[in-house]
């Protein structure tokens, strides 16, 4: 039974986004509780298409950025049911990144890694040895900043190796489109691929979506969300490279560059967004959006601070969804929902533990609640990878790729509208021309960063009205 829309099936977005979840919530994993599978299990026979190293249930995986992320996506990996992974090899442009993962895995997971130093690859074509070392059927994780999304998810299903990728998988419209039709390329081959919202994998979120299409809340009317902390980076942090090249610290400071990341909108709001369009079971078909940059320190990216986004369905339900990344301002994260019998929590104070809950009218109160979300709840970072897994092992159709890129487009919608001071919708989106990571794939350690500075050292910013794109062109 497919856990997700293939390529094939991502004309039908209404259809896939409302079948989703309860393919998910049906299936057999849905069982699984808290607690359960922390300890792998031996893999049954041998699955079509070579999914195992001969003669063991062993599936090899190989990290392809081996940052904060990276790092615990592979613990999930380690402790993902159903089957038994081992990490065989480990790409970064930084070695130092490398060694400071590998030693705490080496020390935490020993009967899990078998990473020798011949089987560690620094550079920028770093992904393509991993990748080259893995049998067919192994997995690659791919957890560097997404401008290197499609390039390597092209080769690694070239190698046909099966996928997992951190969101957001594309930052702009030509990049979605390059992800969309290269997961057509992964069903084609029988690859599975997993994208990194887990919010989707999150058992407690399901059993809310379930709720509402029974109608528990009434009609969904309109959804708020926000996302209000410190910003990504101390403010007085050196503002340029320091012992390194401009590209180097534009990678390593991606949150700050729009080619790298879309920004920080895009990688920090993409899950909050997503959780909304989940529930809803549609994508939004209009972004109209405002922002303002106030408070920079000595940094010069091109992140606003503050993003405020208004989205329409195509009923006519609404999302408002607010970004402000500033000190001594009020904290705020979370995801709500408008029905018209009553309101709910998606998710608050954090990815995990969720906590959704229905209330009886249209008050959030404690004496209010008419269903509110068992606890504790299972990790969807670890459930995520239970799905993924089940499916190598079952040879089940599994393929994320057209969903995660369609919400990082929607993401991209809001961070662009606000950029350019004017709405957007989906398909304009999804069709400007504006590619941020053209030509990334040809990088090496002496190119120039695709960004430049000014003399003064200020990077190109947007100016909501003045461009065409985010960055450049005539209004
Ligand atoms: N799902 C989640 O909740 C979640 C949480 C955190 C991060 N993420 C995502 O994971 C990704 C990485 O984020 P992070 O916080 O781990 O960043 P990070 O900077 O800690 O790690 C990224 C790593 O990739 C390496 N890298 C950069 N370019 C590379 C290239 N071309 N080839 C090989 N390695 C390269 C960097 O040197 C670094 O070690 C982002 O897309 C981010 O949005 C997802």
């Amino acid at each position: 039974m497919p856990h997700t829309r293939t390529a094939s099936t991502a004309s039908s977005r209404r259809g896939f986004l409302g079948a989703a979840g309860a393919v998910i919530a049906s299936s057999a994993v849905a069982a699984a509780e808290e607690g359960q599978g922390t300890t792998a299990e031996a893999t049954p026979a041998v699955a079509p298409g070579g999914v195992h190293v001969a003669g063991s249930d062993e599936i090899h995986a190989a990290l392809v950025g081996c940052g904060g992320r990276g790092g615990s996506a592979i613990i999930d990996a380690f402790d993902a049911r159903g089957g038994r992974v081992k990490l065989t090899a480990m790409a970064d442009v930084f070695p130092e990144r490398i060694a400071s993962v590998k030693r705490s895995l080496d020390e935490q997971f020993k009967d899990r890694m078998d990473v020798p130093d011949d089987r560690t690859f620094i550079g920028f074509d770093a992904y393509q040895r991993a990748i080259d070392s893995l049998p067919a059927g192994g997995i690659v994780l791919l957890t560097t900043p997404p401008a290197f999304r499609a390039a390597h998810f092209k080769y690694a299903i070239e190698k046909g190796v099966h996928v997992f990728m951190e969101k957001p998988v594309s930052v702009d419209g030509p990049s979605t489109k390059r992800i969309i039709e290269l997961a057509g390329q992964a069903d084609a081959k029988r690859l599975k691929v997993a994208v990194g919202l887990m919010c989707r994998h999150c058992d407690r979120r399901q059993e809310l979506l379930e709720r509402l299409r029974a109608g528990e809340a009434g009609d969904l009317i309109a959804f708020r969300g926000y996302r209000s902390h410190t910003p990504p980076h101390d403010l007085d942090l050196a503002p340029g490279p320091e012992g390194m090249s401009e590209l180097m610290w534009q990678i390593k400071r991606f949150h700050s560059f729009l080619w790298a990341s879309g920004g920080v909108f895009s990688d920090y709001c993409i899950h909050h967004i997503d959780e909304v369009c989940m529930m809803k079971g549609a994508w939004p078909v209009t972004a109209d959006a405002v922002g303002g940059r106030h408070y920079k320190g000595k940094i010069t990216d091109q992140n606003l601070d503050v993003y405020s986004i208004e989205y329409t369905f195509e009923d006519g339900a609404k999302f408002f969804y607010e970004n402000r990344l500033m000190n001594n301002c009020r904290q705020h994260f979370g995801v709500y929902g408008q029905g018209s019998k009553g309101a709910f929590t998606i998710s608050t104070s954090g990815h995990s533990p969720a906590k959704p809950t229905i209330y009886k009218s249209q008050q959030i109160a404690k004496d209010n609640i008419l269903w509110t979300a068992e606890q504790p709840e299972p990790n969807p970072y670890r459930r995520e990878w239970d799905h993924f897994i089940e499916a190598i092992v079952a040879d089940e159709p599994y393929n994320e790729a057209v969903r995660g890129a369609e919400a990082s487009l929607v993401t991209a919608m809001g961070r662009f509208s606000a950029h350019v001071g004017r709405p957007v919708t989906f398909q304009e989106m999804l069709d400007c021309p504006e590619d941020l990571t053209a030509g990334v794939e040809h990088l090496t350690m002496e190119s120039p960063a695709p960004i430049v500075a000014d003399e003064e050292g200020r990077y190109p910013v947007p100016n909501p009205g003045k461009y065409k794109f985010e960055l450049r062109g005539d209004a």
